[in-house]
């Protein structure tokens, strides 16, 4: 079996002298299977290290007169290898859009950048019994006009918004039909089989049992990823293979 794919997006966390730390812990015990998500000026350090990296935003303009932004183009000139897209904080605080999650998907893609595309439902969507019709419309909207011979440079990361920083996650239930759900659609309005990976309040307390999800190839992590022996912790258990 393959290895789960593993996502520590650090967020606008840690300041230089915590990124020396964390570098110096994770040295040498860090699979081949983790993605590392830092601010983006820490990115060189990881690189260094010779780890798997992405950037947590990129731009869907091109190089040019954009004050701030970072163009998929000099992201892989960087040899950075991955970029985040449409995570629920750039949703919330940025009023990032599907329609502009969708060109900055083709920008990414178009330059050979392997992108994570970040959906979920809010709480409010959620109670109304929304989450597949949410889910449903954010994957045709950002994925619209991408080529299937791109589908090996996409992941799919289902994040409850409820669910991010809230110690709060789906039932074990409700996660395997969403995912589930989630591949349905793929396969049948995209001819795609991507993989689909959880994030949202994971943590050292609850990986087993959501690693134990059959249809879930993958986690991301926010919080649990900033402490570097808790993050290697939670790696171990989802490296498991016979639990
Ligand atoms: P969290 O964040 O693990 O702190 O809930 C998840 C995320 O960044 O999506």
């Amino acid at each position: 079996m393959e290895n789960k794919i593993i996502i520590g997006n650090m967020k606008m966390y840690m300041n230089l002298s915590e990124i020396e730390y964390y570098l110096k812990i994770i040295k040498d015990k860090v699979s081949d299977n983790v993605i590392f998500f830092p601010s983006s000026i820490y990115i060189p350090y990881f690189l260094k290290g010779q780890y798997h990296v992405g950037l947590q935003n990129i731009s869907f303009f091109d190089d040019g007169a954009y004050t701030g932004e970072i163009s998929a183009h000099q992201a892989t000139e960087m040899k950075i290898q991955y970029a985040m897209l449409g995570h629920s904080e750039r949703r919330l605080y940025f009023k990032e859009t599907d329609y502009e999650v969708n060109q900055k998907v083709i920008k990414c893609l178009n330059n050979n950048l392997n992108i994570i595309i970040c959906i979920g439902e809010t709480k409010e969507e959620k109670l109304q019994s929304l989450t597949k019709e949410v889910i449903k419309n954010q994957l045709m909207i950002a994925l619209n006009n991408v080529e299937i011979q791109k589908q090996k440079n996409i992941i799919i990361a289902y994040e409850p918004r409820w669910a991010i920083g809230t110690n709060q996650i789906p039932t074990i239930f409700e996660l395997e039909d969403v995912v589930d759900y989630i591949k349905k659609i793929l396969k049948k309005d995209f001819k795609m089989n991507l993989k689909v990976i959880y994030g949202g309040s994971v943590n050292i307390d609850n990986i087993a049992e959501l690693n134990r999800i059959n249809n879930i190839d993958g986690f991301l992590l926010g919080r649990s990823c900033i402490e570097p022996q808790a993050f290697l912790k939670i790696i171990e258990v989802i490296n498991l293979k016979d639990i």
